[in-house]
């Protein structure tokens, strides 16, 4: 079955982007997915086409206007695909929601500008806000890219047999051990001596090991988690 996305954007220039590259844009031409890609500025005001107004209430910025999005988002055949505005005020974008949105049929994304979307149409449309981090874009077509990409290598058939996504940071709580590839030293950095064992108990115990260290140092807010799940 083919996923879904429809992105609605006034940068339609920035699609498919990244996404169209690699094992996603192969599954684009394949019909693994499909993308559609809607110019919020068509169903703007006027010769300009104007889609934003002054904020309500003084301050700098412009805000997208709540009719304006509301009709372009009620042009798209949504079924049932949930419809997420990509937006820093959002809940934080992890890995479990990343495995419940690849679950969806698609997703109908709505990629903000200026100082956002009108609160409105964000409750009318009853849309699902995500952020994709704790720092401030410019639009909303990066962040919605970079969520799309996670989705999407989710959906089956979409990555080559070589790549898995069971050991990865996230998918057990912790961050991946690091990595090595030949040559066995470089600038007389070798390849830990346990990997080059073929001892495979030694080498799962080194791994977790490694994850528990990283994610002790780096992400004490995972690390307590983990502690509290075991
Ligand atoms: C300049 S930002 C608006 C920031 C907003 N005034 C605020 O303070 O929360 C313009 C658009 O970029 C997108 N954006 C920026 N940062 C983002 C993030 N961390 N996650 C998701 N979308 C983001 C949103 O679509 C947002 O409407």
């Amino acid at each position: 079955m083919t996923f879904k996305i429809t992105t609605i954007t006034l940068t339609p220039d920035a699609w498919p982007g990244a996404l169209g590259v690699s094992l996603l844009g192969s599954g684009l031409k394949d019909g693994r997915w499909s993308l559609e890609t809607i110019d919020l500025r068509e169903f703007g005001y006027g010769k300009h086409n104007m889609v934003d107004d002054t904020c309500a209430g003084g301050g700098a910025g412009m805000v997208i206007k709540p009719d304006v999005a509301i009709n372009a988002v009620k042009s798209v055949n949504i079924g049932n695909r949930p419809i997420i505005y990509l937006t820093p005020r959002g809940k934080p974008l992890n890995q479990k929601k990343v495995r419940e949105l690849s679950k969806a049929d698609g997703l109908v994304l709505f990629c903000g500008r200026f100082e956002g979307l009108d609160q409105r149409a964000i409750d009318i449309l009853e849309m699902d806000e995500i952020s994709v981090g704790d720092f401030v874009l410019m639009g909303g077509d990066i962040a919605a890219q970079a969520m799309c990409e996670a989705v999407l290598r989710l959906i089956d058939g979409m990555m080559g047999k070589a790549e898995s996504h069971e050991n990865e940071s996230f998918e057990n709580g912790l961050l991946e051990h690091p990595l090595y590839t030949r040559p066995r030293e470089i600038e007389g950095h070798q390849i830990p001596e346990v990997l080059l064992s073929g001892n495979h108990a030694a080498i799962e115990k080194w791994k977790i090991q490694k994850s528990e260290e990283v994610t002790r140092e780096r992400r004490p807010d995972l690390w307590e988690k983990y502690k509290q799940s075991d």
